[in-house]
């Protein structure tokens, strides 16, 4: 909160990585019972990125370096990083650990952070305490998943709505009042975790050969009750969030949720207020990348120079926990 800052966190940089490989609902068709016109009235979705030959901290090194060369920053700079993932290249060392030896970050440490689809909001609001209390000046908060790892290719109702890909920012030391993270807002229902999960692998579902036979390795949930939740809660806490800060809806520039399904991020902006133009949307182009999607859309949006220093930016994702949270910022650069 504001009270225990010293300094702001900005965010100085952002960039993405998508892998080249681009697999169409067409090509889906051909896998499962399923068609282009389903996958895109139900999801907006039309295609996604598949990384192969890779692990997930390559997508995230790829980012990395791309927010050091954007910065001329020389890796040794970095004093945190912090990859948001479900989908580690191993169980362990993190796939931080890797990202700082891939990028040669000498001075840094490193860890991961598993929230699922909140995982990179969850990360961006960790590392920013970082920065804010003084302890260090450059954070790398990163979120790559490579869902193709755990998405089962013989279950249509999930294997059509996940991607490859990552996205990241550089959180950055500011002495400028006002500027960079203004507040967050994150929860968990630990409840939820019968709604969204993936039960093999973990100390419960050791890997065996029955676990592998019962399809365990892969992501399951129940579509509706996340569907639901996901407006419901994203716009609860962003609306929250604004209140609290005294601002409102029509205050904001660009509202960044996670892309999960088209129509959770229209229902949200719908809920809240929130005009279309305001909202950042490229789920049709990358499906859901979990961590990477809201790093991805911020870096586009930068691009596409819908923001400019001065603007209020909102992100907001809800993923498996049930975890979900909101950030707002001050565009700085
Ligand atoms: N192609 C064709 N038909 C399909 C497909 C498909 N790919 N998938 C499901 N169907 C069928 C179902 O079998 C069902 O058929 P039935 O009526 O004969 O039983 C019908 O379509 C309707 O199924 P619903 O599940 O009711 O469809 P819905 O409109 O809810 O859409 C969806 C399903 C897209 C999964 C939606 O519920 C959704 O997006 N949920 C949220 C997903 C999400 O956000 N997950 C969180 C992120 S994951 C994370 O945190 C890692």
């Amino acid at each position: 909160m504001a009270e225990a800052k010293r300094y702001g966190a900005i965010i100085s940089a952002v960039e993405r990585y998508l892998p080249e490989k681009v697999v169409t609902n067409h090509d889906l068709e051909k896998i499962v019972e399923t068609s282009d016109s389903w996958i895109r009235e139900r999801t907006g979705i039309t295609q996604r990125r598949i990384l192969e030959g890779h692990a997930t901290s390559f997508m995230a090194s790829e980012v990395a370096r791309r927010l050091l060369a954007r910065r001329q920053l020389d890796p040794a700079e970095i004093d945190l990083i912090i990859v948001a993932t479900i989908t580690p290249d191993m169980y362990f060392p993190a796939t931080a650990c890797l990202v700082q030896d891939q990028i040669g970050a000498s001075r840094a440490w490193a860890f991961d952070l598993s929230a699922a689809c909140s995982g990179f909001v969850y990360a961006l609001a960790t590392g920013a305490q970082f920065v804010e209390s003084g302890r260090h000046r450059r954070v790398m908060v990163i979120g790559a998943d490579k869902m193709s790892a755990i998405t089962d290719m013989q279950d249509r109702s999930t294997c059509v709505l996940f991607g490859d890909g990552a996205g990241g920012v550089l959180l950055e030391r500011s002495e400028e009042a006002g500027m960079g993270m203004l507040d967050f807002e994150m929860h968990v229902d630990g409840s939820g975790c019968e709604h969204l999960h993936m039960k093999g692998g973990g100390s419960l579902h050791p890997a065996s050969h029955e676990t592998v036979d019962q399809r365990l390795h892969y992501i399951r949930q129940e579509g509706r009750t996340v569907f639901k939740f996901a407006v419901v809660r994203m716009a609860e806490v962003s609306l929250s969030l604004l209140e609290r800060n005294g601002l409102k809806a029509e205050d904001l520039k660009l509202f960044v949720p996670h892309q999960a399904n088209l129509r959770i991020i229209e229902a949200t902006a719908d809920r809240m207020g929130i005009a279309r133009d305001k909202v950042m949307i490229n789920i049709d182009k990358y499906a859901n990348t979990t961590g990477g999607t809201i790093p991805i859309a911020l870096s586009e949006a930068w691009e596409l120079g819908r923001l400019q220093r001065g603007d209020l930016l909102l992100m907001t994702a809800v993923g498996g926990g049930l975890t979900w949270g909101s950030a707002l910022f001050r565009w700085a650069i």
